[in-house]
């Protein structure tokens, strides 16, 4: 088996520091790119790899393709970077991939709304709590504008309790295992390296595309030589693309909507009711047990959350609809073909999820009555979603495209994602969206389906390894 470089690899890949609960996301510009060089090239060693495990802080690095272009990579070695990568999320074919319409276009996004903008780099800054991440964060901000880059939008994150996100549902459960980790996992859920880190073997076992430079540019010497292209060195070593995307969550409209459509005959909400159709929602329940393994009512003490499957189980969708978030984003066995044949096609379209909630909670709590009794639910919340993945057409993009936005996933007949799926491509009459529900006899058809989530902002990174970091100061 391959052995990961995991001193090369940027930590954020390998774990997601969940230890470390305060974080920020800082977006700079580079002003000054010779000065930038000169600092980066003396904080390289400062950037957490991945053989370590952070107890107190980590910080990562990650660039735009408009911050690698600032940086004095030429139009050769710029054009080695996969179309997806270079054209960013907004230009217009995405618009239809992504499912960016509406309130989500990027017309109306808060930042990232051109590839050109201010976003050259991303910092990623993790602390164990806040006083440690406000030291962390002061440091480094009384170095940035000297030093030629300037930090041009702060994100903040909120850790919520019990792990949940705002609509009050435990999140970060189901990730892929990363092969080659010594993880041990069900077969069905290991996945090899190159899904996520560039320079391995990928579930076509081969080697993914990999970024290259010139041979000359690298002075300092740090870099291997491209497996793909004589003369060249591989950039892209021990790198992948992160994904960012800002994403609103309107926790009252989520929770209103679940409520109205399954009153009591006498009018009054009826909870279990309520819970149990957002479970459907989601494919889970508030506590993270899957509603496969427990369709009628939660076991929240469930010891394995993650070990189920749909095919043998669940193959009409009784429990656990096809439209649920959680089945068309990772359908495990449960596309139509051979049960491994799903599952070996599946494995080519994960990603490894590193979100974390901003904005204050509606309710502390997290329990769904008291998100819907809170008296003040103003402010802004939502998730900034993280990802990473080798491929972006055919992991990120892919799994927005086909899984989530395409109205006949799994059979389906004309429904998106009911959790984040976007009703507003205007070629389309219909603003609201349908959630099917199937049930013995008739499945059971809910309409008017609002969108309960919006994007912001985001953007496309490169997630260098910490040679390519050296490298890049050094040009
Ligand atoms: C505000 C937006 C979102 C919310 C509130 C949300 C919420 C959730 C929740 C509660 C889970 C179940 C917990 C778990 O399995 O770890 C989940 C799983 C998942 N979500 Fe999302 N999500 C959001 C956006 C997205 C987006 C944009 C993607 C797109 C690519 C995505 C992909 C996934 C995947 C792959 C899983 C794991 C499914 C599995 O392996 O069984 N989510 N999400």
């Amino acid at each position: 088996m391959e052995q990961i470089e995991l001193k090369d690899v940027q930590g954020l890949i390998i774990r997601g520091y969940s230890g470390l609960r305060s974080a920020y996301f800082v977006l700079a510009k580079i002003t000054d790119a010779g000065r930038f060089k000169i600092w980066l090239g003396h904080h390289v060693h400062e950037f957490t790899p991945g053989d370590i495990r952070p107890k107190s802080t980590a910080i990562n690095i990650a660039f735009t393709f408009s911050g690698l272009k600032v940086m004095g990579l030429n139009q050769g070695n710029l054009g080695t970077f996969p179309l997806e990568f270079a054209d960013g999320m907004t230009a217009p074919y995405k618009q239809a991939m992504l499912g960016d319409f509406g309130n989500s276009d990027p017309a109306n996004w808060e930042w990232g709304q051109k590839a050109d903008d201010n976003t050259h780099i991303l910092l990623m800054l993790y602390a164990v709590d806040a006083d440690s991440l406000n030291s962390l964060y002061t440091g480094l901000k009384e170095q940035m504008d000297t030093n030629g880059f300037t930090e041009w939008r702060l994100m903040d994150t909120t850790e919520l309790i019990k792990r949940k996100e705002h609509f009050g549902f435990h999140d970060g459960i189901a990730q892929p295992t990363i092969k080659g980790l010594n993880r041990s996992d069900d077969d069905s859920n290991c996945v090899a390296a190159g899904e996520f880190i560039l320079g391995y073997k990928n579930e076509y076992e081969q080697d993914n595309y990999s970024p290259m430079v010139d041979a000359g540019m690298d002075k300092a010497n740090v870099l291997p030589a491209s497996t793909q292209a004589p003369g060249m060195k591989d950039l892209g070593k021990n790198g992948t693309y992160l994904v960012f995307r800002q994403l609103e969550q309107d926790v009252e409209g989520f929770w209103k909507y679940m409520e109205s459509k399954t009153l009591a005959p006498d009018g009054n909400c009826d909870t279990q009711q309520m819970i149990g159709l957002a479970s459907k929602v989601v494919g889970r329940w508030p506590s993270g047990t899957p509603v496969v393994l427990a369709p009628e009512k939660d076991i929240p003490e469930l010891d394995d959350k993650n070990k189920f499957e749909y095919r043998n189980s669940d193959s009409d969708g009784l429990k656990c609809p096809f439209a649920a978030h959680i089945r068309r984003t990772n359908p495990r066995d449960s596309i139509d073909t051979a049960k491994s044949t799903s599952i070996q096609i599946v494995k080519r379209h994960r990603v490894l999820r590193r979100g974390r909630s901003y904005g204050p909670p509606v309710a502390t709590s997290m329990e769904p009555m008291d998100i819907i009794n809170a008296s003040d639910k103003s402010g802004k919340r939502g998730l900034h979603f993280i990802c990473i993945n080798t491929n972006l057409a055919l992991q990120f993009e892919f799994i927005q495209n086909f899984w989530v936005n395409n109205p006949k996933f799994g059979g389906l007949y004309d429904e998106r994602d009911p959790l984040i799926g976007n009703d507003s491509n205007p070629q389309e009459t219909r603003r609201t969206g349908t959630f099917s529900v199937e049930e013995d006899l008739v499945r059971k058809r809910f309409t008017d389906v609002p969108e309960f989530v919006t994007v912001k902002g985001g953007a496309y990174f490169f997630l260098p390894g910490i040679k390519a970091l050296t490298f890049l100061a050094s040009i």
